[in-house]
């Protein structure tokens, strides 16, 4: 018998570590995951090139997840501004619920999965962090990869993109009710990962 879905929402505001987390649960775990940001960026990008929003969501393919200029600041910014578009979000709705209900257990990140996509997630979690702590974590990121944006540039980005996320009227970037909210602020990654995992295994037992 193919094993049961069971899906784990983990949304929060920009740099608020989801990646990093989501993927080390998925691994505990050996569930999928899907980092549905790349969605919003990969249609930013389209956007960004020319295309219709709408266009770019609809005819989104695998290959378009797979640029590196994925993760740069300007793709980030057009991916918030695409997200406020109710067509792009339901071009992108099918894929990522099927994604979650998939056998055998799957992790997806993001700003709506707990409240829209997956509202009957059998765990949810909700990750932030001060404005502060996350854009210096996206900082040392970004300057790894060598972009020379300043600090103050990344910090004043996160705050644009977090209040589009949550002042949208489709979709807003807010906890579920039934969410756990992790403040990674004062956290280490380990210690974050720790506690998602606990708040999963505790779901899975009960
Ligand atoms: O990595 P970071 O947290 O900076 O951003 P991301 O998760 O890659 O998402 C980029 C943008 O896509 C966000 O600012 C949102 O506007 C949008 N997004 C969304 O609206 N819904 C999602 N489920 C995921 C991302």
């Amino acid at each position: 018998m193919a094993p049961q879905p069971f899906t784990i929402a983990i949304d929060g505001p920009a740099a608020a570590g989801k990646g990093t987390l989501s993927r080390a649960v998925a691994e505990h775990f050996g569930f999928a995951h899907l980092d549905t940001g790349l969605l919003y960026r990969a249609v930013g990008a389209k956007v960004l090139l020319g295309m219709e929003p709408q266009t770019a969501a609809e005819t989104l393919s695998p290959s378009d997840l797979e640029n590196d200029g994925l993760r740069s600041p300007e793709v980030a910014q057009s991916a918030s501004r695409i997200a406020v578009i109710p067509s792009v979000r339901a071009a992108l709705l099918d894929f990522q619920r099927s994604f979650a209900r998939r056998a055998g257990g799957a992790v997806l990140d993001g700003r709506d999965i707990g409240t829209v996509i997956c509202p009957q997630a059998e765990a949810k979690l909700f990750v932030t962090a001060s404005a502060e702590v996350r854009a210096m974590r996206r900082y040392k990121e970004l300057s790894a990869h060598g972009a020379t944006d300043s600090y103050e540039k990344v910090l004043a980005d996160v705050k644009e993109r977090d209040a589009r996320d949550r002042d949208r009227s489709t979709a807003p970037l807010k906890p579920a009710d039934d969410a756990v909210v992790i403040d990674t602020s004062d956290m280490s990654i380990d210690a974050a990962v720790a506690a998602a995992i606990e708040v999963v295994k505790a779901r899975r037992s009960g």
